[in-house]
């Protein structure tokens, strides 16, 4: 954790005494998230889906600050689990949520019909806004959700919603991020207070051999290339943060790192343009086959 992203944090933001909820915590930029709060004085509720990494990571927050801190297990392939989490979120009086839950590198899988990418990355994610938003209590609530550049390599396609029909992986995440983006714009839109952020890119866990996603040679060569190139996830972590900043962050507006591509650098306030949102028919439409989808699984 470097002095200097602190400093920064602590110009940006005030956490002090608020109790956020880290989902996907145990993860690269997830943890980095999680200890940043830490140091800055909040609550911080880490959610994971393995729990001997969640002890782990308790413990090391103990040492950097005694301050409460509480853990929960969750499987976004499941909306048991997920509705668990929910009640369990329940009894806190929660400033904020940041979800950092996502996979890239797996292999096609599917579970209860739907692509695994698809289900965790986006409608799941979906789902759990939705029914956390049930609570009025948590009306005010700030969910910041996880974006990525790679949204743009992708247009959203009704007769192929989760993006099947195309060997390419990147835009098949791609396509789960724009989906999930569309829809946390919908509710924003709609007055819930959703907010994006993207990390650029980042030689994290995401890219990690025990996915299995990628022939042997992407893990030998072009993993440890891209850990030379591209920033370390305690970097990578500040837009998701500065995304917990008080002022009034407008339709069309996220935060990502300020460099080359949007992929590098510390954060600033940039738009994104999803054209799909601009065709209100289109839009009503992807909008409505994830609320017929939600009714699902
Ligand atoms: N790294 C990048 O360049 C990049 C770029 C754009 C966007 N992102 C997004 O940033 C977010 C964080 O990713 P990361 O790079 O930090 O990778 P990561 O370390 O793999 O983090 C992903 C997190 O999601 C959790 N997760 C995966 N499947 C889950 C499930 N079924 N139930 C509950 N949790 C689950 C992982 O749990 P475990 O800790 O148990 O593995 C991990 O905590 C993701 O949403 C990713 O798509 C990353």
């Amino acid at each position: 954790m470097k002095a200097k992203y602190l400093k920064f944090l602590n110009q940006k933001i005030n956490v002090e005494n608020k109790t956020i909820a880290v989902l996907g915590a145990t993860g690269s930029i997830g943890s980095s998230i999680s200890k940043y709060l830490t140091y800055l004085k909040a609550n911080v509720i880490i959610v994971g889906q393995n729990e001997g990494n969640l002890i782990k990571l308790k413990e090391e927050l103990l040492t950097i600050s005694p301050a409460n801190s509480h853990y929960f297990v969750v499987d976004f392939k499941s909306r048991q689990s997920i509705n668990e989490l929910i009640k369990y979120l329940n009894s806190f009086k929660i400033y904020a949520i940041i979800n950092t839950i996502g996979v890239y590198h797996i292999p096609l899988r599917f579970v209860n019909g739907y692509d695994e990418t698809y289900l965790i990355n986006m409608l799941n994610n979906v789902y759990f806004m939705r029914e956390f938003y049930k609570d009025e209590r948590h009306k005010k609530t700030k969910i910041i959700n996880t974006g990525s550049i790679s949204y743009c390599y992708s247009s959203i396609k009704l007769d192929d919603i989760q993006y099947l029909n195309k060997n390419n992986k990147t835009k098949h995440y791609g396509n789960t991020k724009r989906l999930l983006m569309l829809y946390s714009h919908y509710l924003k839109e709609n007055g819930y207070n959703v907010e994006l952020a993207h990390p650029g890119i980042s030689t994290t866990n995401l890219f990690n051999k025990k996915h299995n996603g990628y022939a042997n040679f992407f893990y030998v060569l072009i993993v440890p290339l891209m850990k030379i190139i591209f920033m370390k996830p305690d970097k990578a972590a500040l837009p998701l943060l500065l995304a917990l900043n008080e002022s009034n962050i407008e339709l069309n507006n996220w935060y990502g790192p300020k460099g080359i591509f949007h992929s590098w650098g510390y954060p600033n306030l940039q738009k994104y343009k999803i054209k799909e949102v601009n065709d209100s028919n289109l839009y009503s439409n992807i909008i409505n086959e994830i609320d017929r989808e939600l009714l699902n699984v």
